[in-house]
């Protein structure tokens, strides 16, 4: 795709000196951020200086939580720590309690080494360059970008999900996220002007999570809806494209539905990931390309010869990420036979009051049935 701007259009009589009119886009939207940005405790005011530390710490918050959320910490961590030199001399410790509640950990582990890298490597002075800043624990390409454009004021433009959006509604690009990103980054490039390219990326941040929102945007406030392809075409509402999700592989896996009289086998599910904690027949691991054979000797141990009887057909069922397959064996085994370790014998009359996922209500109907 092209960089063309062939759908800007120009107000009859408006800056004629302007040859092409996409050029006033950076000052179109400049003089919206003066006017409508968001006071958020990490902004100077207009027109003072931004201090690196604040702007770096509150980028690295604002990597996975929302501007709400981030606001009271990013206020208690400067309080604490008002400098970088204070927090590489702060304890790991002491830096995971005052992160307690923002989650994703490896957040605070990386700003507390990238302070310390600070301290030590750099004379407790940021580098002031994208690549200088992608050298430090936990900066990647969008926060060394965002960092030198807030604080440094190099031109650069950082393109987080809120820029994808407006950019991707202005110049309607029709390729579907993720492989549009290197042309969405092009195409939000041409939206810096000289200079101020911190507050270019702000203004477009401000304005997707105000103006250009993902459902119902407010065209007729946007600074820029004049020249936006997205909105002449009508159906601004349904950029970014987004590759539909890939089904995920198929999985296979065996279940061993164990009766003792007219009791079940049954076992917990670890309380961690899929299914967590739930009620389950035992059962083989479920992977892609998983051979019968290997499945079944997964079966649980019931001392003596298990007789198992497999029944006709299988179970399908599918989950959010994967469709699963699984072949059922049934046995019957005698009255004093014990439960391996982790597992339970359970009345079948009693079977409403456990936490089965239906995915085992299909197994034990399917194991039980005729
Ligand atoms: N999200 C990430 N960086 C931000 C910033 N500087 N202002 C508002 N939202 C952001």
């Amino acid at each position: 795709m092209t960089l063309t701007n062939a759908t800007v259009r120009r107000k009859k009589g408006h800056s004629p000196d302007i040859a092409d009119p996409s050029a006033a886009r950076p000052a179109l939207l400049l003089a919206w951020y003066d006017r409508h940005r968001r006071v958020l405790p990490w902004r100077p005011q207009a027109g003072q200086r931004p201090d690196p530390y604040a702007v770096w710490l509150s980028e690295i918050m604002l990597q996975q939580t929302g501007v709400k959320t981030v606001g009271p910490y990013f206020e208690k961590f400067l309080a604490r720590w008002p400098d970088v030199a204070a927090l590489g001399r702060a304890s790991l410790d002491d830096v995971l309690r005052m992160w307690a509640g923002l989650g994703y950990y490896s957040r605070a582990r990386n700003l507390h080494a990238c302070a310390v890298s600070v301290l030590r490597d750099h004379g407790g002075v940021f580098p002031d360059t994208e690549e200088g800043l992608r050298s430090l624990p936990g900066i990647g390409p969008y926060t060394a970008a965002a960092i030198a454009a807030i604080a440094f004021d190099r031109r650069t433009m950082p393109v987080d999900g809120n820029i994808e959006r407006v950019v991707s509604r202005l110049f309607a690009v029709e390729e579907p996220l993720p492989q549009a990103k290197p042309v969405i980054q092009q195409f939000a490039a041409t939206l810096l002007g000289a200079s101020r390219a911190g507050d270019s990326a702000q203004a477009l941040m401000d304005l997707g999570a105000t103006i250009c929102t993902p459902k119902k945007p407010i065209c007729s406030l946007c600074p820029l809806n004049e020249g936006c392809a997205g909105r002449q075409r009508g159906d601004q509402e349904s950029f970014p494209r987004k590759a539909p999700k890939k089904a995920g592989e198929l999985r296979r896996g065996a279940a061993f539905v164990v009766t003792r009289g007219d009791e079940l086998l049954l076992r917990s599910r670890p309380e961690k990931g899929l299914l967590g904690g739930m009620t389950e027949v035992p059962g083989s691991d479920w992977r892609a390309a998983q051979e019968d054979k290997a499945a079944l000797e997964q079966a649980p141990q019931l001392g003596g010869v298990t007789r198992w009887h497999r029944k006709v057909g299988v179970v399908t069922h599918v989950f959010t990420h994967f469709p699963l397959e699984l072949v059922v064996y049934t046995a019957h085994v005698p009255a004093r036979a014990r439960a391996p370790q982790g597992m339970r014998w359970v009345p079948i009359a009693t079977l409403e009051g456990e936490a089965l996922p239906n995915v085992m209500r299909k197994v034990i109907a399917h194991g039980m049935g005729a």
